[in-house]
């Protein structure tokens, strides 16, 4: 585990960069565990998707992205409705979230968990006092934050092949439910920030024993909250986490 060394909040709006033009957006469809695939919520398919037994993402009912820093949406996209199904994860295996067709290239890209509370996953709601600490974050491999190579530029595939981001679950952490939040931030249009957020419902299984459900308050962020739209861009000084 890594200490927080920064205060958690970023700025995104002072930066200034190429306006692109791209409308084709998207999001986490589908996740794997090994060779095990699980199906996302289809944010096009029917309401039925809620109550599958099969079924792990949160309801959510567009590929755009979200444009506000307070939005209380940015927590699990919207409407971010509870669903049945979990993803048996061995605590310290990984977790793959699989987008298609990822168009864009500039901005952080990072993965946050938060315990459910009893009864569990299917009845939570987060709210402005959950406590989400980062698994995980991709910024700039090299380069400048206008000029550089950022991982989500790698991470984009021009084929239509899927793009897989895979990330570590704590092996620290205790057995039981959680929600996983992958969350991409996207820069390329000037001023204007796009967050595109997907919530999964896992079951973190074979935990450590005596491990933690929730981190110490040193490591954690509440969403919205975490960014702000003023100031410098600072989200490759997010640092800190949990791993
Ligand atoms: C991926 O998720 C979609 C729904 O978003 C589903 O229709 C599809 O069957 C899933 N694919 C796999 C291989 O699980
Ligand atoms: C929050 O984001 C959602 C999804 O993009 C959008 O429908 C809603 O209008 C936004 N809310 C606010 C207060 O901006
Ligand atoms: C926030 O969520 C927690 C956990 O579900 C709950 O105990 C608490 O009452 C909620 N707070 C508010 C203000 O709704
Ligand atoms: C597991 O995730 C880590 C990042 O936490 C990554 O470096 C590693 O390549 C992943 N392993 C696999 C098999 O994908």
């Amino acid at each position: 585990m890594q200490r927080v060394t920064a205060t958690a909040t970023a700025a995104v709006a002072a930066v200034f960069l190429l306006t692109s033009r791209a409308t084709a957006h998207g999001g986490a469809l589908n996740y794997t565990v090994g060779d095990t695939w699980y199906p996302g919520y289809d944010p096009y398919g029917p309401p039925t998707q809620l109550t599958s037994p099969s079924i792990p993402q949160r309801k959510w009912i567009t590929t755009n992205p979200i444009f506000e820093a307070t939005n209380a949406s940015l927590a699990c996209n919207a409407p971010g409705t509870p669903v049945l199904a979990l993803i048996p994860v061995p605590a310290g295996s990984n977790l793959t979230a699989v987008y298609y067709s990822w168009v864009h290239t500039v901005g952080p890209m990072l993965v946050w968990m938060t315990p459910c509370p009893s009864p569990g996953c299917s009845t939570f709601i987060p709210n402005a006092t959950t406590p989400w600490f980062k698994i995980a974050e991709r910024g700039l491999l090299s380069g400048t934050v206008v000029d550089g190579m950022w991982f989500q530029h790698e991470f984009s595939n021009w084929d239509g092949s899927p793009s897989l981001w895979s990330e570590r679950i704590p092996g620290a952490l205790a057995s039981g439910e959680y929600l996983v939040r992958h969350e991409i931030v996207s820069l390329h249009s000037a001023n204007r920030p796009q967050w595109y957020v997907e919530c999964v419902q896992v079951r973190v299984e074979g935990g450590e024993v005596g491990g933690v459900r929730v981190p110490g308050e040193e490591y954690l962020a509440r969403i919205p909250g975490v960014w702000s739209m003023d100031g410098e861009w600072h989200g490759v000084g997010l640092r800190g986490g949990m791993s």
